[in-house]
């Protein structure tokens, strides 16, 4: 029977070091300020931004939200976060994707400012992850992370199965765990025998946003799963990539969905908008 890994919990503890820290800073005059862009109405995002400005609101930072219409341009969005770039009260700007399909991603993460990319999107921040010297961690694989050291299960030298490829999830979360001294394998909607790969994972993280896609055969007695996903089930609930309760007695340590790694990517959000906040004021 799994150990639940309780997210809701971690990203508490996470929030609270961060409120003092913050707190601390505030006494030096210096507010720290997030400015979150939606463009749209993708109900899914809305529920993610609203959960990104309330943490803003317990760890005493200021949150900027811009709502733009779904037929914004991308010269208009563009124009906006260069307004937000020259802003001295916005120590970090995160655009919400998905954007409109009309909207280049690309164009819009190249414009944030890097030092203000609190997403860790931009290819500078990227770069740094990649060869392992960053100021900013991306969020839900940083998350996830500190999910896994929860557990007191050490990466090094384990197997790690990371499924999914996104530039968001799967790539930079398995550039940390190699940091980790992991030993990596990305799987993605090409790979052969990927259950039987998944299967030999210590430490499995699923990302591919399809419902209950792992199910019991694909994890190994014991191990640590951690589920990124956000999917909805064939009755409309929301459930995430594991196929929880199949899972539950098989894997040693499990995320829940909802209450896993959602919280946790909100909670490393602040803290790189704190890390912003420090490296602008010269705080370290
Ligand atoms: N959409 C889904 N996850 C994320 C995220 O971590 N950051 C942003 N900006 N958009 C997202």
């Amino acid at each position: 029977m799994a150990q639940i890994i309780d997210g809701k919990a971690v990203s508490a503890k996470v929030k609270e070091q961060i409120r003092k820290e913050a707190a601390e800073i505030k006494k030096q005059g210096i507010e720290i300020g997030l400015a979150v862009v939606i463009v749209g109405n993708d109900p899914a995002s809305r529920v993610y931004v609203n959960n990104k400005k309330k943490a803003c609101e317990e760890v005493g930072f200021t949150s900027y939200e811009y709502t733009l219409p779904e037929e914004t341009t991308e010269s208009e969005l563009i124009s906006l976060v260069e307004k937000l770039n020259g802003d001295d009260r916005v120590n970090g700007i995160l655009v919400q994707l998905p954007l409109p399909k009309h909207i280049d991603e690309n164009a819009i993460i190249n414009a944030i400012r890097p030092d203000k990319d609190v997403d860790a999107f931009h290819p500078q921040n990227v770069g740094h992850i990649m060869i392992g010297d960053f100021n900013f961690l991306p969020c839900t694989p940083a998350g996830v992370m500190e999910l896994i050291a929860e557990t007191g299960v050490e990466v090094c030298g384990k197997n790690c199965v990371v499924i999914g490829r996104s530039n968001i999830v799967g790539k930079p979360m398995a550039m940390l765990l190699l940091h980790k001294h992991g030993t990596v394998t990305i799987c993605h909607s090409r790979t052969k025998g990927l259950a039987e790969i998944c299967a030999r994972a210590d430490i499995l993280v699923a990302a591919v946003g399809k419902p209950k896609f792992v199910t019991p055969d694909m994890v190994k007695e014991g191990a640590v799963v951690i589920d990124v996903g956000m999917d909805r089930d064939e009755n409309g609930k929301l459930c995430g990539d594991v196929d929880y309760a199949a899972c539950f007695d098989k894997a040693g340590y499990i995320t829940p969905v909802p209450g896993g790694v959602g919280p946790m990517t909100v909670a490393m959000l602040m803290r790189n908008t704190l890390t912003a906040a420090k490296i602008k004021n010269n705080i370290m």
